[in-house]
Formats: C-alpha cells, structure tokens, sequence
C-alpha cells in the first residue's frame, strides 16, 4: 500500500490530492482557462458588429455586410467553442476526481485494516464510516469542478484586465473598483479563523450525530426492554438540535458578507453609469465612447460569473478542507510496527514475560500488571479468574491485537513483534467471546479458516464442530446465507461455526476463549472431543467460566487483577489451599446446592 504522510493542511492538502491525476488535473486547467479566454469573443465581436453599424448609422447602404456576418458566426463559434472547452475541462477534471476518490477510498479502508484492534474500539465505526461516505466523497465536488473553476476564474481577472484596460482604461478602472472590493470582502469572509473554527465545529457535531444514529438504532432493542425510548431518545434529539443550530449559525454568520459580496459582484454599472456620465462630458469622439460605454456595461453583467465561481471553489475548500483532515488524522494512526527482518519459529510455545499492558495510556491501573508463564506446546494451559480479571487480555495479546506496554511475547524463541504479521495470524487460531459472522454463506464463513478447503473437509469440520445438524435444517444448508431473513442463529450456534473455522485453521497454537459456553453441557462435551482430538501436539490456551471445562488442564492459571496469583494442575491447586481451592469449593458447592434443592423440591412432591 501506498503510505502517505500527510503534513499538509487546508487548501495546500487539497490541492495536493487534486494532483495525484496531475496530467489530467492540469490539461483540465488548461482548457478552462482557454475557454474563458474564449468566452470573451463573443463580447469583442458583438462589439465591433455595433461599431459597423453606429460608424455607417448615417448611410446604411455602406454597411460591409460580409464583415459583419463574419463577426457574427465568430460570435457565434467562439461562444460554442467556450462552452465545448469548458465541456472537455470537466471531463478531465472529472475523470481525475473519481480516479482520485477510488484510490483514496481504497487506500483508507486498506489502511484502516492494518490499524491494530485498539484503534477500532478508540473509533467508533459510524466516525471511520463517515469518512468514507461523505469526506472523501465530497473531494470529488472540488477536484472536479472547484479546480477548473478555479483556474479559469483566476485567469479571468488578467484577461478582464486586459479587454477592460484595452478599450477604455478610465471605464476598465471604474469596473474594475467593485471586483477588488467584492474581493477583498470575499477574502475576509474566507479567510478569517471564525470560519475555519465554525467549520470544525460542524464538523464534530455531523460526527456527532452520526455516531449517535449509529448507537440509537442498534441499541434499540434494549432502549425498547428498559423503557427508555423518551430519554435515549432527547440525547440524539438534543444532538440533532446542536447540529442545526451549527448549521443555522454558519448559514447566517455568512449573511452579510454574502449579500454585500453578490450585491457589488452582480451591479458593477452602478459603479461604471457615475465614471460614464462623468467622462462623456469631455469626450472627443462622442460615438466612439458611447459604444465602449456600451460595450463596458454589456461586458460588466458576465463579471458576476468567474468571482462567484471563486467564492464557490474557496467556500468549498473550507467546507471539505476539515473532512480530509480527519481523514489525514485517520491515515496518519499507525499500524502495528511491522518486523523489519522477520523470524519464523520452529517451535510452538506460547511465554508471556513480564508482560504490563494497559488499553488507554493515561489509565492508572494497568490491564495486565506483570503477568509471566509458559504454555507448553502439547499442553492445555487454562486461565480461570474472575471477570474483569484480564483474561480476554491476555488472549487478545497473543495473536498480537495489541502491543504490550512492557514485557515481551515470544512463540518458541520468537518475540511476536519480530515475526511478520501474516505469519502470526497462520500460527494462531483463536476463537474469541465475541463472535463475529460475515453476512456470506456458513460455508464461506467456515472457510476463512483455510482459502482452499474443499467442501468435504468443510462439512467434516462442522460436524467435529457440532453444527453440521442445524446447518442441514436450515433452508439453504451451508449456503444459507448470515443474515438473510429468517435465518438466525443462536449465541452457541454461532460460536461453533467459528469454532469449525478454527478446525478448518488446524494452527498449532489455539486459543479458546469462552468457546463452549454457549454449549449446553452435552454439546459441550462433544464439542470438547472435537477439540481434544485438534488439540493434539498443539499449544493450546483455554479460558473458561465453567472449572469442569479446565479441571483436566495441564496447567491452570488463576487470574486476579491483572496478575497470575496461582499456578498447576487441578490437584495441585484444590491441595494447595489457596484461591483455586476456595473457587473450586464454591463451584462443587454450587453444584451440590442445586442438586440439594431439586432433591429439596422433589421430597415436598412426595
Ligand atoms: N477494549 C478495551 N478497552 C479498554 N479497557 C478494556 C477493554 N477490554 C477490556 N478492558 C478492561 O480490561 C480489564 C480486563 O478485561 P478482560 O476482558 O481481559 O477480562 P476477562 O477476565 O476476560 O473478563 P470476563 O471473564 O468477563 O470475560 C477490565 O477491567 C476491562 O474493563
Ligand atoms: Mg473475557
């Protein structure tokens, strides 16, 4: 991928994307600005075609027809021609705007791919989707239309100088006054840092309100259960109002440099009919400066056009200048570093050494406070603790999902900062808390385990992983899409499709966390044979509620607050007396409890 270091801010930026299609992007210039050049010959010849007939107004019958029919198809094509160019500069431009806007796009999400888990549970998605949609969408407005303009429009004033100035240069003055005033006032409006702020904060409050749509509508169903749809409902209500408020604000902040700006831009002859009255008095040749008079307040009406465009382009810049810098702020996020020489390993243990991780820099108490151990290859290696304890952490380090603050991972000898990143993800096979399914066929989705798996070997995994039964019933089979209606799958069903993903892996370190716990105890059971049987040879890293799921562990660990407080085999630990043993106590008693009731009940039956 194409790394860009984004330094640049506001207009410099953009115009810095605008030219990554730089031969288009400048014959688009180019064409504009000659079309504008064109655009004034029509003007010119109009004017020479009243000269002939004001000359010759006394004696018609010396009119040089041809002369003037001349003029009129130059009149005529110049006009067509302008317009023909500017349809060409479009083209260009727009060819280069959507080229832009698909490489950029794709270039982000790629981006946004390779940034490490962390940076996704910081960003909400609605913000990076944001993004997508509608910041770089809105780049093509500018490079396509903005950057024509705005080479044509600052071409125009030099060429209006210049017919201005050719003609009459007291006329070309007093035209010229009221642009360099509705200019100056342009610029103030633009340039002032009132309207870079504003825009900032409209943008944080779009963001705003994305996000909070986003949140609205999935947390729906609970906002429904707990009967909160008039609070939850006041906050994206509120956040609604903020963002009109925005809108409103910078609407109206614009007000009245807008309508002095279009005020003078549209009524230049205000200013031209005082310089006319004024310089007739002395004119030598009266006809002649009537026709330029003429010809000045004609020509004044199209002066309107190239300065609105300006302002347009300007007001664009601003308005999307904010929108690529948050995409800027998004590509500039770094990715997990990745090994300059990367190292394989040959052997398949998993050694956590003094490893401190916390999720947010600035939290005091970190995540994980020193953890050390060794899974063995060929060995289960449980965790159990209590929630909050840090055990997930501990299994999202491994397939590197974050990087440790201090400490180090290793795989064999390997520090996994040293292995390349696609390598790692080969090695480890995880099945995670949260299940993720992609809208796609299950048997798609059990094959992102191993591209090439045939879909035998498919079907077999499903049916080490406990799901070929329910796969079969549903109306599709295992091309029955995710998510299509009247499919749905319950918390264990979907956690064993992923379960037949890991299969489908066969990595030789796994790690499972919360895997059967969706599982009623007989598919658990089976689903643990499944395993056993993938476990063979393998480093594996079980975490698991339910203590008879790790009672025949290799090695358990007790986590507690982010430290390993105990370590060793279920005997060992129920001997030693310690944390283990006291949970243990309660997991039997739990268990004798309930059998105790039910005896309870059935007795009172009796
Ligand atoms: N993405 C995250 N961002 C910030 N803090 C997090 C994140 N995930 C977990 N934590 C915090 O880290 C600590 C350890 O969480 P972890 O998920 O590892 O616990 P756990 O032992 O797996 O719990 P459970 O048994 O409930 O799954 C908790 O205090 C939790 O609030
Ligand atoms: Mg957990």
């Amino acid at each position: 991928m194409k790394q860009e270091k984004p330094q640049k801010k506001g207009m410099a930026r953009l115009l810095e994307l605008g030219a990554r299609k730089r031969g288009l992007i400048v014959s688009s210039c180019v064409l504009a600005v000659i079309s504008v050049a064109v655009s004034f010959a029509p003007f010119i010849a109009i004017y020479y075609i009243i000269r002939e007939l004001v000359v010759h107004f006394a004696d018609l019958g010396a009119l040089d027809t041809a002369y003037m029919i001349n003029l009129g198809w130059l009149a005529a094509g110049s006009a067509v021609g302008a317009i023909l160019l500017n349809f060409l500069a479009l083209m260009c431009s727009h060819f280069a705007a959507f080229r832009t806007q698909y490489e950029l796009k794709l270039e982000y999400t790629a981006h946004i791919a390779s940034l490490p888990l962390g940076f996704h549970s910081a960003n909400a998605t609605g913000k990076l989707r944001k993004i997508v949609d509608e910041n770089i969408e809105k780049l093509e407005g500018f490079v396509a239309h903005s950057l024509p303009d705005m080479a044509g429009s600052f071409a125009m004033p030099i060429i209006t100088l210049i017919v201005l100035f050719v003609f009459d240069w007291r006329l070309g003055l007093a035209s010229f006054v009221p642009l360099l005033i509705a200019y100056g006032i342009q610029m103030a409006a633009m340039g002032g840092g009132k309207s870079k702020n504003f825009m900032k904060q409209y943008q944080d409050s779009l963001e705003e309100m994305s996000n909070a749509a986003v949140e609205y509508v999935r947390g729906i169903s609970v906002v429904k259960a707990f009967n909160q749809t008039i609070f939850s409902f006041r906050k994206f209500h509120r956040i609604i109002t903020d963002y009109g408020r925005f809108a409103k604000e910078y609407t109206i902040s614009f007000e009245k440099f807008m309508s002095a700006f279009m005020t003078i831009i549209g009524h230049v002859y205000v200013f031209l009919i005082p310089a006319i009255i004024l310089i007739a008095g002395g004119a030598d040749d009266y006809a002649r400066f009537a026709l330029a008079a003429v010809f000045y307040i004609l020509f004044s009406f199209s002066l309107a056009t190239p300065f609105t465009k300006i302002m347009y382009a300007s007001s664009l810049g601003t308005q999307i200048s904010d929108g690529i810098e948050r995409m800027d702020r998004v590509l500039a996020a770094q990715p997990l570093p990745e090994a300059k020489d990367p190292k394989m390993t040959a052997g398949y243990s998993v050694s956590f050494e003094n490893v401190v991780f916390s999720y947010a820099s600035e939290s005091e108490t970190a995540a994980l406070g020193g953890v050390s151990f060794t899974a063995k290859q060929g060995e289960v290696t449980a965790l159990v603790g209590p929630s909050g304890s840090g055990k997930s952490t501990i299994a999202h380090l491994i397939p590197r999902f974050y990087d440790v603050n201090e400490g180090a991972i290793k795989i064999g000898d390997v520090d996994i900062r040293d292995m390349a990143n696609e390598y790692l993800m080969s090695i480890v096979g995880f099945v995670f808390q949260d299940v993720f399914l992609f809208k796609q066929s299950i048997l798609d989705n059990i094959r992102i385990g191993g591209k090439n798996a045939a879909r035998e070997q498919i079907i077999a995994a499903a049916k080490a992983a406990q799901c070929h039964d329910f796969i079969e019933k549903l109306p599709q089979g295992y091309d029955t899409v995710i998510g299509s209606s009247g499919v749905h799958l319950s918390g264990g069903e979907r956690q064993r499709i992923v379960i037949a993903r890991a299969i489908i892996k066969n990595a030789p370190i796994l790690v499972l966390d919360e895997a059967t716990a969706f599982a009623d105890p007989e598919n658990e059971r089976k689903i643990q044979l499944a395993l056993s049987k993938l476990m063979k040879d393998k480093t594996v890293i079980i975490i698991a509620h339910r203590l008879s799921t790790v009672r025949g562990a290799d090695k358990i660990l007790v986590v507690d607050r982010g430290k390993i407080l105990e370590e060793g085999a279920h005997e060992t630990l129920v001997t030693a007396n310690g944390r283990y043993s006291r949970m243990w106590e309660q997991y039997t008693g739990a268990m004798d409890w309930t059998l105790g009731a039910r005896k309870g009940i059935a007795n009172v039956r009796n």
